[in-house]
């Protein structure tokens, strides 16, 4: 099955800033896409686009070859994790728990199996002690590793992180590594941690104006459109 297709892809914003320009891509089944790029390039907006969130202003995509459309929301809802770069657009529950408890429940699982779902990931990131606590009130880090947790217990067919590592400590930061390296879906990691290229991804996006080869991490990136230099890294 085809993940994502997306041919000459533009996003306006509102304002009319240029979320992503003239953006062309195919991600297959069991991927791992690492996606590079400085501050403001359109990582961020680009990955709202493959999880179905917003659609794009010009061009055309397909996620798990359908279209971005009210009916299909539910199934990418279903199918595709999606962490936030900032946490609090993600937190919205009055308690840690029950933001854990809240996707199982939502998808008809039963609150008992659903507390047994969030108790295994809860332990992994370290977060059960703050179970009883308002999310709001969380430490960065902590807000990242609650929302990372709800994200990956679904085991999704394609997950979709926007910086997983900001604001984590190293401790965490060696579980999430550890944790999308055993990952068996298709995946799409954005990042400004260089060792993620070796470390998870069989491919690497980077998102530039320029039109050189480049090197990243000692690895070889071609050319290919002006925005975009992929390479397959084996
Ligand atoms: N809601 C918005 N309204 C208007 N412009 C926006 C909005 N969100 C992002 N932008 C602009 O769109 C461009 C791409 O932003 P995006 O957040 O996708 O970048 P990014 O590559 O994720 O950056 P970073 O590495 O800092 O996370 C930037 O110029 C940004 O200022
Ligand atoms: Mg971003």
């Amino acid at each position: 099955m085809k993940i994502i297709e997306a041919k000459n892809i533009e996003y306006a914003y509102p304002d009319k800033t240029m979320g992503i320009k003239n953006f062309t891509l195919n991600i297959e089944e069991y991927e791992r896409v690492v996606l590079l790029g400085s501050n403001g390039c359109g990582k961020s907006t680009l990955l709202k686009i493959f999880a179905g969130l917003i659609k794009p202003t010009s061009g055309n995509i397909k996620i798990f070859e359908k279209d971005i459309t009210k009916g299909n929301y539910l199934y990418f809802r279903k199918n595709i994790g999606f962490l936030f770069q900032n946490p609090d657009d993600f937190l919205f529950n009055p308690t840690v728990e029950d933001e854990l408890l809240y996707t199982p429940m939502q998808l008809g699982i039963s609150n008992k199996e659903a507390k047994a779902l969030i108790s295994k990931n809860a332990n992994y990131f370290g977060i059960k002690k703050l179970y009883e606590k308002p999310p709001f009130r969380l430490s960065g880090g902590e807000k990242k590793r609650v929302a990372l947790a709800c994200v990956l217990q679904l085991n999704p067919k394609l997950l979709i992180l926007d910086e997983p590592t900001s604001n984590i400590d190293g401790k965490t930061r060696k579980r999430i590594l550890e944790f999308l390296d055993e990952y068996k879906g298709t995946m799409i990691v954005s990042t400004h941690e260089i060792d993620f290229v070796k470390k998870i991804s069989n491919k690497v996006v980077l998102l530039s104006p320029k039109k050189d080869v480049l090197k990243v991490g000692g690895i070889e990136l071609l050319e290919d459109t002006k925005y975009l230099e992929i390479a397959e890294i084996i």
